[in-house]
């Protein structure tokens, strides 16, 4: 079967983890006999800086074309001067809209053999974390209509918040199915007590719950929720959110497991299709110095082949030869404490493409 992935290895350290990535899918396919072929494109600043606009046409068209897009990072303060709409992320939001990524997939896990990075209490962590924030992501606040006016007052500024009902089932039913492959209990997160939009996102959800009588749920106010992912984070397993919720919620889970350099993400259409990417950002600080740590970029490249491409055992091996690659002792300078030995980013990367090489 041969696999068709577009490549936007965009800005920053984005290109070096990227690379890694793409040796260890590579290490894959030899073992189990797939081939994967990749095209690289351009989104973000280098796409501004070569092509004038941080989402060419071409590349739209390349990973509509694909089976996946892997994606390393975008943005960067040699673009910061730039107006809002012209920035670099703004080719995330493109990329989410014209392929539909509707349902975002953000894992937020505490490592065993990082649990020290934990900034919580050990007790409150104690056996591990693992929660999966399943967020909407072509809707709300972030595509609703917005406008600046002229007021009374002097100029004025809104983004609405708009949801459908098909918008709120079709992120519900992602986040039951994944409840039902995980322990079978679900967080829907909202602002039912003030907007109108959360009110009905709770009706829709406690609707969809009709067809997952196994699943256990409860409704969180997003206030009550951010408080309660740093009080008992524990008692949370799939959180279901909306699009501004889940931005804000999901970089909170992935701080509380200590180790955000190490967190992958999915972003799914209907279908298999689907966009992957490293939670972390483009870190220019330490581009092109082989310092990035390429396991977040390889983490999701483990999600693209368990959501797209179905290779449920080759995903579990990537993950496995990630952490056995922890467990020997290596660490990239993100999450190095103090005296321990660095590894730079590819020999992180050989690391784990030599693991997968003795499973
Ligand atoms: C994220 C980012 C983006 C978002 C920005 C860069 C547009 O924060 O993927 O969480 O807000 O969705
Ligand atoms: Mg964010």
């Amino acid at each position: 079967m041969d696999y068709r992935i577009a490549l936007i290895p965009g800005d920053g350290i984005g290109p070096e983890v990227i690379a890694e990535t793409v040796k260890v899918l590579e290490k894959v396919g030899e073992k189990h006999g797939h081939s994967f072929s990749f095209t690289e494109v351009l989104a973000g600043g280098c796409a501004i800086d070569n092509k004038g606009e941080c989402l060419p046409q071409e590349t739209i068209d390349i990973c509509r074309d694909s089976d996946a897009v892997l994606l390393g990072a975008v943005g960067g303060p040699k673009w910061d001067h730039l107006p809002g709409k012209e920035r670099p992320e703004m080719a995330l939001l493109g990329l989410r809209g014209a392929l539909g990524l509707f349902a975002n997939l953000r894992p937020a896990m505490l490592f065993e053999e990082l649990a020290d990075a934990c900034p919580l209490k050990p007790e409150l962590v104690s056996g591990g974390l693992d929660i999966v924030v399943v967020r909407e992501l072509t809707g709300g606040i972030y595509f609703g209509k917005k406008e600046i006016i002229e007021t009374e007052d002097g100029v004025a500024a809104y983004d609405v918040e708009q949801y459908s009902e098909m918008e709120v089932r079709r992120i519900a039913k992602v986040a039951f199915d994944m409840a039902m492959k995980r322990n079978r209990k679900l967080t829907s997160v909202d602002k039912a007590n003030v907007l109108e939009s959360s009110r009905l996102w709770r009706r829709v959800v406690n609707e969809v719950a009709k067809d997952y009588p196994d699943v256990e749920l409860n409704h969180f106010y997003v206030d009550n929720a951010a408080m309660q992912l740093v009080r008992e984070p524990k008692q949370f397993d799939v959180i279901v959110t909306s699009n501004i919720f889940g931005d804000i919620l999901s970089d909170e889970a992935s701080q509380v497991t200590g180790s955000i350099g190490m967190l992958p993400s999915a972003s799914l259409a209907t279908g298999n299709f689907g966009m992957y990417e490293p939670v972390h950002g483009s870190a220019p600080d330490i581009a092109g110095q082989d310092k990035a740590n390429p396991m977040a970029t390889i983490l999701s490249a483990a999600m693209m082949l368990r959501y797209t491409f179905g290779l449920l055992d080759e995903a579990d091996e990537v993950e496995e030869a990630v952490r056995k690659v922890l467990a020997e002792g290596y660490r990239t300078a993100d999450i190095a404490k103090e005296g321990e030995d660095i590894i730079g980013t590819r020999q992180c990367g050989r690391l784990i493409v030599d693991a997968l090489d003795q499973m």
